[in-house]
């Protein structure tokens, strides 16, 4: 069969959150097959980068005082990190803040224009009052409009997976402050997806691209009716890249991350010297192009609209090649529940790999993993068992047992007869293969630990450790471990996708490299065996439990530090995650009565205004309400952190009762509270919405 070429993608991450156990499912689960295309010997690359615009970077910059290129800077090096960490190996990990992504965005954009797909409209958006900005609908909580589940973001439901504006959403909040939207109009432009119906109906029913389900799904749940315009602009302020001939509107987030894939790739294509279209085919707009090599993007159930309908709408638009596949997974449980923060089950990666090591979950996310969209749940004891008794049981245990009885004969110089195993284990590998073709890994994993299971019972019936103890029989204890040594390998072939570092101990224990997947046909003969060293430790269940507390304190001090309300519990997005955890501060003062604390006067008061004054380096003057017509002047130390006019309308906590103080710019009637360090590292206390100028803190 000729080489495939195949070009993979696994969903952008976005910019303002850490990686969690809830991404590592697509991520390994396309690692996984990346590296299985590659062991088959097929030119694949696997292609990602920061989805890093929209409102949630900008807001965030603002409060973290920096520039938003700085901070996606930032969070880039820690995903790149946490990535090495579960040794999932990108060809290419861009950034849709690239000048490639920005001209891919213009060249689709004039696509687009050209089919007399872009249309114009007064819209309507929600905006937030306290925090200046046009809220981006994954800004806004409330009650799905569609199947009325409760606490959904503004542009999907996890619930029925229906999109929507935010516009629709039922009793509305802005998660970056809490305060009720309001309505503001606006023009925008929007995508006419409608137009591309007949080609979508035949794209998505085609059964090529999709599983049958997802396929269904799409038809009974969207199809059935006119396919909404698609608004694609949003109104400064906005980080993203500005609309050529439409000054001060930008692209929304959502029509460049995909075009993100595409910028991925021709940065990579920058580096390497390859070409574009050898990888991704573009004709005239309108053209069906249809490449001789393919396209595959792995995503989550949340953003199945975007590219099964969305994403083939435009591409066929502008005359860019389809995807051959789009592969959709379910979300993360953690113990049969939604991942929860304040329970310890919302795990970064960095906290998972402070405990345990990354084959672990690699290992068991694979033998979870199937091709369709049921959601995949870590439960803590099932993870314990199949590490301890598949991999360690089932396959080091193979190499640990029989590896140092040949450390200095080194395998026998034929392959002796095994009564038909190891052509048993080759033969079973097109099976395995169709396996993890078809995304199956669960079923290629259970093919592979029964495979294991028979190598088990050969070493166990041939018992070589009793073998060594009769010196007459060394031959026959180098035969038996000849044939464990090979069968081990044929497993670790079989399962290197999924274990980059067994597969690494392996070729060193056995002093060969393992570079294609029909090296299973072939036994070993007359090889070195290097001494064996340790390759993977039991796990213990006391791990598990540490990472989970671990987690629950990195919340807990997060909480109490983070600006941000309402971070939502997405799987592939989180709203935003706030800044790194802090070490809890050690508590300093002394201890007090209740009536002590009485005595401060602690209360809510808006900020009405706010401005810089001539010499100071630290205060910003302030002027607050108190609720009424009651008004006070306070000088506040924050001006390293906030911006006179990002504080205008937003409520703070005031000691009221603390006595005035004359300074050198004038009478300072209170204090405002806040938390952090200093510098750039303040956070204004805020109350939840609801609360009101005036209102006595208890
Ligand atoms: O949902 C998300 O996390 C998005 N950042 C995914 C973008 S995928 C693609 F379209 F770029
Ligand atoms: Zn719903």
């Amino acid at each position: 069969m000729s080489q495939r070429r195949i070009l993979v993608t696994a969903a952008l991450p976005y910019a303002n959150g850490h990686i969690h156990l809830g991404h590592l499912v697509e991520y390994i689960q396309t690692d996984i097959w990346v590296r299985f295309q590659k062991l088959r010997g097929q030119r694949c690359i696997y292609l990602c980068a920061d989805d890093t615009h929209g409102t949630a970077i900008m807001i965030r910059a603002r409060q973290e005082g920096r520039s938003e290129e700085a901070l996606i800077a930032d969070m880039r090096a820690a995903h790149i990190r946490d990535f090495n960490g579960f040794e999932i190996e990108f060809d290419h990990y861009g950034s849709t803040h690239s000048s490639t992504t920005r001209e891919l965005c213009g060249q689709v954009w004039s696509g687009l224009l050209d089919q007399d797909m872009v249309v114009e409209a007064n819209v309507a958006q929600l905006y937030d009052p306290v925090e200046k900005t046009f809220l981006a609908d994954r800004f806004v909580k409330g009650g799905c409009p569609k199947c009325g589940a409760e606490n959904q973001y503004g542009d999907s439901c996890d619930k029925c997976f229906s999109t929507y504006s935010a516009m629709e959403v039922r009793n509305p909040k802005s998660t970056l402050s809490g305060a009720t939207p309001e309505m503001r109009d606006a023009v925008h432009k929007l995508i006419r997806i409608e137009k591309q119906r007949v080609f979508l109906e035949h794209w998505t029913q085609s059964g090529k691209h999709l599983e049958e389900e997802v396929a269904n799904y799409l038809k009974g749940q969207f199809l059935g009716e006119p396919l909404r315009d698609w608004d694609v602009s949003r109104p400064a302020r906005y980080f993203g890249f500005e609309i050529p001939g439409f000054p001060n509107n930008f692209w929304y987030v959502w029509f460049d991350a995909p075009i993100g894939y595409m910028g991925s790739l021709g940065d990579w294509c920058l580096n390497t010297g390859e070409k574009f279209e050898d990888w991704w085919a573009r004709g005239k707009p309108g053209q069906d192009i249809s490449g001789n090599h393919e396209i595959h993007h792995f995503i989550g159930k949340d953003i199945m609209y975007f590219h099964t309908l969305f994403w083939p709408g435009v591409l066929k638009a502008a005359g860019f090649q389809l995807p051959t596949r789009v592969h959709i997974h379910g979300f993360l449980t953690v113990d049969g529940e939604k991942m929860s923060k304040t329970k310890g089950t919302f795990v970064r990666a960095a906290t998972y790999l402070n405990q345990l090591n990354p084959s672990y979950l690699r290992y068991y996310y694979a033998s979870k993993l199937s091709n369709g969209i049921d959601d995949l749940d870590l439960n803590r004891d099932e993870f314990v068992m199949k590490v301890n008794s598949d991999l360690i049981g089932k396959i080091v245990n193979l190499a640990s047992r029989t590896a140092r009885f040949v450390e200095t004969t080194g395998l026998t110089a034929k392959y002796p007869d095994d009564a038909g195993l190891f052509q048993e284990f080759s033969a079973a590998g097109d099976d395995i293969a169709a396996a993890y073709e078809h995304c199956d890994y669960n079923r290629a994993m259970r093919t592979i630990m029964a495979l294991a299971d028979k190598a088990n019972q050969y070493v166990a019936g041939a018992a070589p450790w009793e073998l060594k103890k009769d010196a007459s029989r060394a031959g026959q204890m180098q035969q038996v471990c000849t044939v464990a040594l090979n069968l081990f390998r044929q497993l670790v072939v079989y399962l290197s996708p999924v274990l980059p570092s067994l597969k690494k101990q392996t070729e060193d224990l056995l002093n060969k490299p393992i570079q294609h997947w029909d090296e299973t046909k072939q036994p070993l003969e007359g090889t070195k065996v290097s001494r064996f060293t340790h390759m993977m430790k039991r796990v213990e269940p006391a791990q598990m439990e540490a990472m989970i507390q671990d987690s629950k304190q990195e919340y807990q001090s997060m909480s109490e530090s983070a600006p941000q309300s309402a971070i939502g519990n997405r799987q592939s997005a989180i709203a935003t995650d706030g800044p790194e955890a802090l070490a809890a501060e050690p508590l300093l003062a002394e201890q007090i009565s209740i009536d002590d604390f009485a005595k401060v006067d602690l209360r809510v008061a808006r900020i009405i205004e706010a401005e810089y004054l001539p010499d100071a380096k630290k205060l910003l003057k302030l002027k607050v309400s108190m609720g009424g017509d009651v008004a006070r002047q306070v000088f506040a130390g924050i001006k390293s952190a906030y911006e006179p006019d990002q504080l205008v309308g937003r409520l703070v906590i005031i000691v009221a009762n603390l006595a005035p103080r004359q300074m050198k710019f004038g009478l300072s009637e209170g204090m405002v509270c806040a938390a952090g360090a200093g510098g750039t590292e303040i956070y204004l206390l805020s109350p939840d919405s609801g609360a009101r100028p005036g209102q006595r803190v208890h």
